[in-house]
């Protein structure tokens, strides 16, 4: 995306956020994480950050672009030249370098599922054992070199629509992906619901057991709120530094949160309740979702053909997400480094492949270096999702407290009425910030 194009309509712009938002933190992530935390209830508590935490942020984060008038991450957050948050915008660099390390990964997982669904490399057959997907997903981890090949395509993937102005193509493609995804996601959920001994896991998913709700449950609902919608990273800011005038930020807001959290509800509907009817463990981690999946697909009359389209449109959907990611840092390293659009993207993707080699690694030769239990992989994920974005979010909140008077509230003025534009600043001001600071606090005790 250059930067004298602008997002021209309310609904592509629409399309382009939710095409950042929805992605591996919906569809990989979000199972995952109902799975460890108590099934319902963290739905429940995930919903509530959302709707108190993540659309209010999603609103400041997209006046903050929409008003500013750079797509550079430094200028856009212009503290006081005294103050000791002038750098602050450097912790959103990192954070980019650290999503992308490990997201890029899992994005390549996704290639190498879709790429071995169509060249037979994976069977779907209602023969095979549950053993059949897990040895599947295994051989993947145990092979240092395929990890770094597809995580490097996944790069490459990136690099090139990034650095060339194929955006218009990409839009064009988020208005075939979200009805294709929202489809074979309604498919997939009236499979699961004919799947034998499917009662307990629908009450495990519908039924929320608050005794199992601890801190840490709070703590993982709110990174995946930030890590579900792109907040606290900088990349809605740099997205909606694009905007045009007239597009309606609220409705933006609205629309991205209600396409990111439906995703990965519906992705959970179909990976939770039929890991209680294959018999699978519901702490199968990192890979539960391309074990189960799979098993799904096996069990359908035509299931591979289906499994070629899902994980077709599950890597648009992450390839949407890591355009995102790499355009949030692209304009700082152009401008600080004095590069083109192509030499700037070259350079990041450079650093990424060498940041993403470790994580790689994490699941084979490096597998016994761990920390709490956690091997690298899994720590970075953990710093990112549950850390860096929390202050991330922090650090947004404490920018709009300090323009909120001016600019901030002369935008949101145009589309809110007095009382909800008062609630929102009240949420901004007092509620989240208490909430975050909160939420930190408890970690830095925990760990
Ligand atoms: N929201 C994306 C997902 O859920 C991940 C992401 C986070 C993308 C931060 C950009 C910035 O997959």
């Amino acid at each position: 995306m250059s930067t004298s194009q602008n997002w021209s309509s309310s609904l592509k712009f629409i399309l382009v956020a939710a095409g950042s938002a929805v992605g591996l933190g919906n569809i990989w992530k979000f199972p995952q994480l109902v799975a460890e935390n108590g099934g319902s209830a963290f739905i429940l508590i995930y919903i509530a950050c959302i709707l108190i935490l993540g659309i209010p942020l999603l609103i400041l984060e997209f006046s903050i672009g929409k008003t500013s008038k750079s797509n550079s991450l430094d200028t856009i957050l212009h503290f006081n030249k005294n103050s000791f948050l002038k750098h602050s915008y450097l912790l959103y660099i990192i954070g980019a370098f650290l999503l992308m390390s490990f997201y890029f990964i899992v994005s390549g997982w996704t290639l190498s599922y879709f790429v071995e669904s169509i060249t037979g490399g994976i069977s779907y057959n209602p023969n095979l054992e549950n053993s059949y997907y897990q040895n599947v997903l295994g051989s993947l981890f145990s092979n240092p070199k395929k990890l770094i090949l597809y995580t490097l395509a996944i790069i490459l993937i990136t690099y090139y629509i990034n650095s060339k102005d194929i955006q218009k193509g990409i839009e064009r493609l988020n208005f075939v992906l979200f009805p294709v995804l929202f489809l074979i996601l309604i498919i997939l959920i009236i499979k699961v619901l004919t799947l034998n001994n499917i009662s307990e896991g629908l009450k495990f998913y519908f039924y929320p057991d608050f005794s199992k709700v601890t801190i840490n449950t709070f703590i993982n609902a709110l990174g995946q709120t930030f890590f579900s919608l792109s907040l606290g990273t900088g990349t809605m800011i740099v997205y909606s530094s694009y905007l045009k005038k007239e597009i309606n930020i609220i409705k933006a807001s609205i629309y991205t949160s209600i396409i990111g959290s439906l995703v990965g509800i519906f992705s959970g509907l179909i990976i939770i309740p039929s890991l209680f009817s294959f018999n699978l463990p519901l702490s199968g981690g990192t890979g539960l979702t391309f074990i189960s999946l799979p098993l799904i697909f096996s069990q359908i009359y035509l299931g591979k053909y289906l499994a070629i389209i899902f994980f077709f449109m599950m890597l648009i959907a992450t390839i949407t997400s890591t355009i995102s990611m790499l355009e949030t840092i692209l304009p700082y390293f152009m401008k600080k480094c004095n590069l083109t659009r192509q030499k700037s993207a070259l350079l990041i993707s450079f650093i990424v492949l060498i940041l993403s080699i470790p994580n790689s690694l994490s699941f084979n030769v490096l597998s016994n270096l761990t920390l709490f239990k956690l091997n690298i992989f899994e720590q970075v994920v953990y710093l990112e999702n549950n850390i860096l974005l929390t202050l991330g979010s922090l650090l947004i909140t404490i920018y709009g407290i300090y323009f909120i008077k001016d600019t901030l509230k002369a935008e949101i003025s145009n589309y809110l009425s007095p009382f909800i534009m008062n609630l929102w600043i009240f949420l901004i001001k007092f509620i989240i910030p208490l909430i975050i600071i909160v939420i930190i606090i408890k970690e830095i005790i925990n760990s």
